[in-house]
């Protein structure tokens, strides 16, 4: 399939930077980025951050996003944040990240649950896929990806999908410094998009925002973002580092700008 013109590259911080260190940091990081039409940066802090951090970010420059949401919009349920008092302060929020998935074993329900409830608030859902070292192990990779994105998107409609990321990010990938080789990226991607063709259609399929996420750094960022069928980067650790991440940003519209002159 061709690649699309503009790439999504997406911050996850996870509980990483207090308010006052995330306000700093975005401080930073929007001296050294630059705007680009090719490029849509998305900063994913902690939840108590986003409030401030929406006041300040200028939206041209940097979009927001839930690491997590509960997919009731109020009610008694201690501790939880919904997507209806996140809607205005995000523009996307990531569901089933596998820390979600693994450490608070959420299942294919609560992430059907909350694609739903973010559609339902005006928020864009990044859903995350991926399979674990001991599946890769005995070739279930594309068992998983099916199951998670069946899952997930069930209930979703066709209009509802175009709002929606795929986000594939291999557990072994994330955080360990073994990062997916671009074939395996493909391989998953094409696999991805298969499955988005079964259930929704050809054109649906090659339309979907599929991003690749697992110890992505400022030298990797080339090789996935030249992948056709990668539409952006979700990254962890390195969105830590304003130097790093800004340079992914900037890789990121040279990438787009190739495919652009294609
Ligand atoms: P790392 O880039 O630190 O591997 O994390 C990836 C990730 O989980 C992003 O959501």
């Amino acid at each position: 399939m061709a690649a699309k013109n503009k790439k999504l590259i997406v911050g996850n911080w996870k509980m990483n930077l207090n308010v006052h260190e995330a306000s700093l940091y975005v401080h930073t990081l929007s001296k050294l980025v630059k705007t680009h039409r090719t490029v849509e940066v998305v900063l994913a802090p902690t939840m108590l951050a986003l409030q401030s951090l929406s006041l300040q970010v200028n939206y041209r420059q940097f979009k927001l996003a839930a690491q997590n949401i509960y997919w009731r919009d109020h009610g008694a349920f201690t501790g939880e944040i919904s997507a209806q008092q996140l809607s205005g302060v995000v523009q996307y929020a990531i569901i089933g990240h596998s820390e979600r998935r693994h450490i608070f074993h959420e299942s294919d329900k609560d992430t059907r649950n909350k694609v739903q409830a973010a559609i339902r608030n005006g928020i864009s859902p990044i859903l995350c896929v991926g399979e674990t070292a001991a599946e890769r192990a005995l070739n279930e990779t594309n068992d998983v990806l099916h199951d998670q994105l069946v899952g997930g998107l069930a209930n979703v409609t066709s209009e509802e999908l175009a709002q929606i990321t795929i986000a594939y990010e291999p557990v072994w990938a994330i955080g360990t410094g073994n990062n997916a080789t671009p074939h395996d990226v493909r391989q998953a991607e094409k696999a991805i998009r298969s499955q988005i063709s079964h259930l929704y259609g050809k054109t649906a399929a090659e339309a979907v925002n599929v991003l690749y996420g697992g110890s992505v750094n400022k030298d990797s960022a080339t090789d996935y973002l030249m992948i056709p069928g990668v539409d952006g980067l979700l990254i962890g650790g390195a969105s830590l580092d304003a130097e790093a991440f800004s340079d992914i940003i900037e890789k990121a519209h040279n990438a787009a700008s190739v495919v652009v002159k294609q």
